[in-house]
C-alpha cells in the first residue's frame, strides 16, 4: 500500500468586521502611517469587539469549512487549536471550540508555539492521519491579540491583530499532503518576547496589572534579527533536504510578523514576488492564524500538486517550515 500522507482537504477563516487603520492609529500613540508602513508592511488590522473570544472566531471558520467540505461535525475525530490567546486558561479553547460547533466525538487540545503554533500543529496533526489513528484532524490558527495588547505601546500595537483559520486534514495516498517539516526551538529567547505575568509564575496581582505585565512583551530589534535569519534559513533547509530548486516551487506561505521578514526569506530561497503570498497590509501579525488566513484567501489559485513551503519564526523561541503537496 502506499505511504498515507496528511492533506489539506478543505480550508476556510473568519476576520472581525471592524478595521484599525493606521491613521486611527495615529490618533492613539505617536506613530504614522509611512513609519508603519516602511517598517512592517501593515495599513491596517481587524480588531474583535464585544465579549467575544478567539474560539468564537473559530466557530465561524469551523461552521463555514464543514459546510465547504459537506460534513458533519460529529465525523471530526480530533481539534488541534493552535493559539496563543486561548478564551481561557483553562479550560482548553479546543475543549470550547468542539461543544460549540457539535464536534462531539472528537478529543482535542490546545497547542501554544506562538507564531509558529499553525506549523506545529499541522505537523503534529498529520502524524495521527499517516498513522491512520484519525480521518479526519482539524487544525484551527488564530488569536484574538487585541486582547493582550497595550494599545498605548506604539512599538507593539501597531503590528497586531485578529483573525482565524482551519484547515482539515484527511488521509490521502497520492503523494499529495504534508511531505516533510522542519520545527524548532530555542527557550533562551523566551524573554525578548513574551506575556510576563498571568501564569503560574506571576499569577494576576494589583502589582502585575499596574506594571502592564499582561500585555505582550516584545524587544523588537532581537526578535527582528533572529526572524529574519532563522525563518529564511529554516525554508531554505526545507527546500534543500526536498531537492526543490525556487523553480519547483509554486508557493512561499510566509508567517506574516513584518513584510521586510517576508521579503529576506523569499529572496533568500530565490522565490520570485508573485509566488509570495502576503496579506499582511490588511491584517498585520495575526499569530497562529496568519498562515491558514493567506491559504483561505490564495485556495481559489492553488492547483492539485502545486507545491508549497510553508514557514514561521515566532515567540518562545520557535521556528520551522513545512513542505505541503496541495491536494485539490
Ligand atoms: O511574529 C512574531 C515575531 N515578531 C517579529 O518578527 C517582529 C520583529 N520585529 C519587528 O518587526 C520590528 O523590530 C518592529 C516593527 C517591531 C520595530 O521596527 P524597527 O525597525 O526594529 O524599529 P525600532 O524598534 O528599532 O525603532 C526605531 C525607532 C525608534 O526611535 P529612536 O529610538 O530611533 O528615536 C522607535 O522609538 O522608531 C521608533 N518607533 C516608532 N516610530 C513611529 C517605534 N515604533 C514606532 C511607531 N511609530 N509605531
Amino acid at each position: 500500500m502506499s505511504k498515507v500522507h496528511a492533506a489539506i482537504t478543505a480550508v476556510n477563516a473568519f476576520v472581525p468586521e471592524y478595521i484599525l487603520t493606521n491613521k486611527e492609529l495615529e490618533g492613539m500613540v505617536e506613530t504614522n502611517d509611512e513609519w508603519i508602513t516602511s517598517r512592517t508592511g501593515i495599513k491596517e488590522r481587524r480588531i474583535l469587539k464585544g465579549d467575544l473570544g478567539t474560539s468564537d472566531m473559530a466557530t465561524h471558520a469551523v461552521n463555514g469549512l464543514l459546510e465547504k467540505r459537506g460534513i458533519s461535525a460529529t465525523e471530526i475525530d480530533l481539534i488541534i487549536f493552535c493559539t496563543t490567546t486561548p478564551d481561557m486558561v483553562f479550560p482548553a479553547s479546543a475543549n470550547i471550540l468542539a461543544h460549540k460547533i457539535g464536534a462531539v466525538n472528537a478529543w482535542g487540545y490546545d497547542l501554544n508555539a506562538a507564531c509558529s503554533g499553525f506549523l506545529y500543529g499541522l505537523a503534529t496533526g498529520s502524524q495521527f492521519i499517516e498513522t491512520g489513528k484519525h480521518q479526519k484532524v482539524l487544525v484551527v490558527g488564530g488569536d484574538k491579540m487585541s486582547s493582550i495588547i497595550n494599545y498605548k505601546d506604539r512599538k507593539s500595537c501597531i503590528i497586531f491583530g485578529d483573525g482565524c483559520g482551519a484547515v482539515l486534514l484527511e488521509p490521502n495516498t497520492e503523494g499529495f499532503g504534508v511531505i516533510d517539516s522542519i520545527l524548532k526551538s530555542d527557550g533562551s529567547g523566551g524573554p525578548y518576547l513574551c506575556q510576563k505575568a498571568g501564569g503560574s509564575l506571576r499569577p494576576a496581582s494589583h502589582e502585575t496589572v499596574d506594571n502592564d505585565e499582561h500585555f505582550l512583551f516584545q524587544e523588537g530589534q532581537a526578535v527582528f534579527k533572529f526572524a529574519v535569519t532563522n525563518m529564511a534559513d529554516v525554508a531554505a533547509e526545507i527546500m534543500e533536504k526536498n531537492d526543490l530548486s525556487s523553480d519547483d516551487v509554486d508557493w512561499l506561505v510566509p508567517h506574516q510578523a513584518n513584510k521586510r521578514i517576508i521579503d529576506a526569506t523569499s529572496s533568500r530561497c530565490g522565490i520570485a514576488p508573485e509566488k509570495v503570498m502576503i496579506n499582511i497590509e490588511k491584517y498585520g501579525n495575526t499569530t497562529n492564524g496568519t498562515i491558514p488566513l493567506c491559504l483561505w484567501e490564495w485556495e481559489s489559485k492553488l492547483k492539485k500538486g502545486d507545491n508549497l513551503i510553508l514557514a514561521a519564526f515566532g515567540g518562545g523561541f520557535t521556528w520551522g517550515s513545512l513542505y505541503l503537496k496541495w491536494a485539490y
